[in-house]
């Protein structure tokens, strides 16, 4: 078996300029088979509220949902580290708030927690629950929890000045202990000068070739959500057509009487089902 990915790992990882790769997963099977590829870093992202819930955006998901399947990947997830999303206002509102349910995350088989944004709160936060045992990913650029406060999706550090103040933050966060920080559709040009002044890895999404690692959400990798596609994102798959002519299939046999057949049943004896329509 595969060693456990760890915080270590990660950072030995970009001490060797090897890049690593991160994908979400939302349940027991995917992250199984994320596993099994090789996949370094499985993330139960808050993108799960969209794109396995069907919910609007990423702030209607709570604790509870999150820590449910935390518990499926983690149980899927032998090597890969599991990182979960700290879901909207979860953390947020105070400490000692924020530290229980980064506890209920990491006792439901999280390795390390996700946090948007940068602040002092955040920066506090982010050393507390370093130091309770807690790693912290950090994440900043576009930041999908405050995107009513930015209001939309826009590009994050396009000029000098915005560059400045993403690696300010990123300077901040890995001083606070953060393990790796997640850049977020950030020109790629910011991101790899960001990504060369620190000592911690950077994990691109839509942050361009010139970081430390790539995340993206699973979903739009296999081809299964079809509601929109990032620019950044690539379809590897067409899981949507698998599963709609998979349906169609059974459905077609089933109406034409096709499906179960012989072998797909279970028997009585010949002897017992003689007695049947007889007794
Ligand atoms: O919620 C999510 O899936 C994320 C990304 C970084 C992919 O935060």
């Amino acid at each position: 078996m595969k060693n456990k990915i760890t915080v270590k790992t990660l950072q030995k990882y970009k001490e060797a300029n090897e890049k690593f790769s991160a994908l979400t997963a939302y349940d027991y099977s995917t992250a199984k088979y994320l596993d099994e590829a090789g996949i370094d870093v499985i993330l139960i992202g808050d993108s799960l509220a969209m794109v396995a819930l069907g919910y609007e955006n990423t702030t209607s998901i709570g604790v509870e949902e999150m820590m449910i399947f935390t518990r499926a990947v983690a149980k899927g997830a032998k090597s890969s580290m599991v990182v979960t999303d700290m879901p909207f206002m979860s953390y947020t509102t105070d400490i000692p708030t924020a530290l229980s349910n980064i506890g209920t995350m990491i006792k439901n088989g999280a390795n390390a927690v996700k946090l948007e944004g940068c602040n002092e709160y955040i920066l506090e936060l982010v050393k507390r629950s370093t130091q309770m045992g807690a790693p912290v990913m950090a994440h900043i650029g576009f930041t999908p929890q405050s995107q009513n406060v930015i209001g939309g999706h826009y590009i994050q550090g396009k000029n000098i000045n915005a560059t400045l103040k993403l690696l300010e933050q990123a300077q901040q966060l890995e001083k606070a202990g953060a393990f790796a920080i997640v850049l977020e559709m950030v020109p790629e040009e910011s991101a790899k000068y960001i990504s060369e002044k620190l000592s911690i890895p950077t994990i691109s999404c839509g942050a361009g070739r010139y970081c430390d690692a790539q995340v993206l959400v699973s979903d739009d990798l296999f081809g299964k959500f079809s509601d929109f596609k990032p620019k950044f994102a690539r379809k590897y798959g067409d899981m949507k057509s698998l599963i709609l002519d998979c349906a169609k299939q059974y459905n077609n046999d089933v109406k034409s009487g096709n499906f179960p057949n012989e072998d797909e049943v279970f028997k009585l004896t010949p002897e017992e089902c003689a007695l049947l329509y007889t007794h």
